[in-house]
């Protein structure tokens, strides 16, 4: 048996370049993976069945992206296997930190071990992309630029240790809904994330690059994320604060532990939502 740790991103930049043909969004974004992590066990089951069970009720298992991106692998790389597969949730859903998309990912890299496959990461990639725009990303984590719907991923190189806090409003913004009231207006002239990624950061340079051309869309799709957003304008020591992806978590950059733990413990106490302390991870995976 295997446990892998699936973790939560935020989005450090994210420009919608356009609309595609296919109804898709051209995107140039810079991921982040952070702290905050779902678990995921995979065991072998030699009679071939492929069971998924959580801690919280998942609808259909045959909706859920960690199932059919283990369908995919299995179908092409692994006919006849099977495998058990206990995913324990504490990533908000409906967040903008990629949860889900972070446990398909997670999942497969988890299968290959469990299985013996040696696929490569890009194949990986290729097969998980298939289930989410955003679920390549999760099969290295760290620190990566992502275009094209999302799933074309360039790594970059670890930009060392931040400390951020997620505050997570007690409410989902549907991603097709803020992507929905974002086109409404595609007149602005694009932004190029290069721009704001030297190979060395400290964290007010890091702050100062930081865009979501998202943020006013789900500012407009969740009346919760608003009032979260706008009672925080002014907590101390965070250099910048902005909605992960397209919401309805909001990310503060703080530049240390000890103001993210007062951060986090303030939020807690205000009845924000909920609030955790995170820092930035390196790419690779966290086995559990
Ligand atoms: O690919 P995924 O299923 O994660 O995308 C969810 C929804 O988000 C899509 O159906 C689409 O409405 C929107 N989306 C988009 N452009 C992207 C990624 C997602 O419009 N690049």
């Amino acid at each position: 048996m295997f446990t892998i740790k699936a973790p939560a991103k935020v989005n450090w930049f994210l420009e919608v370049k356009g609309k595609r043909p296919d109804g898709y969004h051209e995107l140039e974004t810079v991921m982040q993976a952070v702290s905050l992590f779902d678990e995921i066990s995979v065991e072998d089951r030699a009679d071939g069945e492929l069971i998924l069970t959580c801690n919280i009720d998942l609808g259909a298992p045959e909706k859920n992206l960690v199932y059919r991106a283990a369908e995919l692998m299995r179908q092409h790389h692994a006919p006849g296997r099977g495998a058990q597969i206990a995913l324990n949730k504490q990533i908000p859903h409906g967040a903008g930190l990629g949860g889900g998309s972070s446990d398909a990912a997670n999942a497969l890299i988890a299968l290959n071990r469990l299985w013996d496959l040696h696929l490569h990461k890009n194949v990986l990639q290729d097969i998980v992309a298939r289930v989410g725009s955003d679920c390549a990303f999760f099969v290295e984590g760290g620190t990566a630029v992502c275009t094209g719907r999302g799933e074309i991923v360039e790594q970059l190189p670890d930009i060392g240790v931040f400390h951020l806090v997620l505050l997570y409003p007690n409410d989902v913004c549907p991603t097709p809904q803020v992507y929905g009231e974002l086109s409404r207006d595609l007149t602005y002239s694009p932004r190029n994330c290069y721009l704001f990624l030297p190979a060395k950061m400290d964290a007010p340079q890091l702050a100062s690059g930081v865009f979501n051309r998202l943020q006013e869309s789900a500012l407009k799709v969740s009346a919760k994320l608003r009032a979260a957003w706008e009672s925080t304008a002014h907590e101390p020591g965070v250099l910048v604060r902005f909605v992960s992806g397209s919401g309805s978590s909001v990310a503060f950059l703080l530049n240390d532990e000890a103001a993210a733990q007062q951060l986090e413990d303030s939020l807690t106490a205000r009845s924000l939502g909920r609030a955790y302390a995170v820092k930035t991870l390196p790419g690779g995976a966290v086995w559990g």
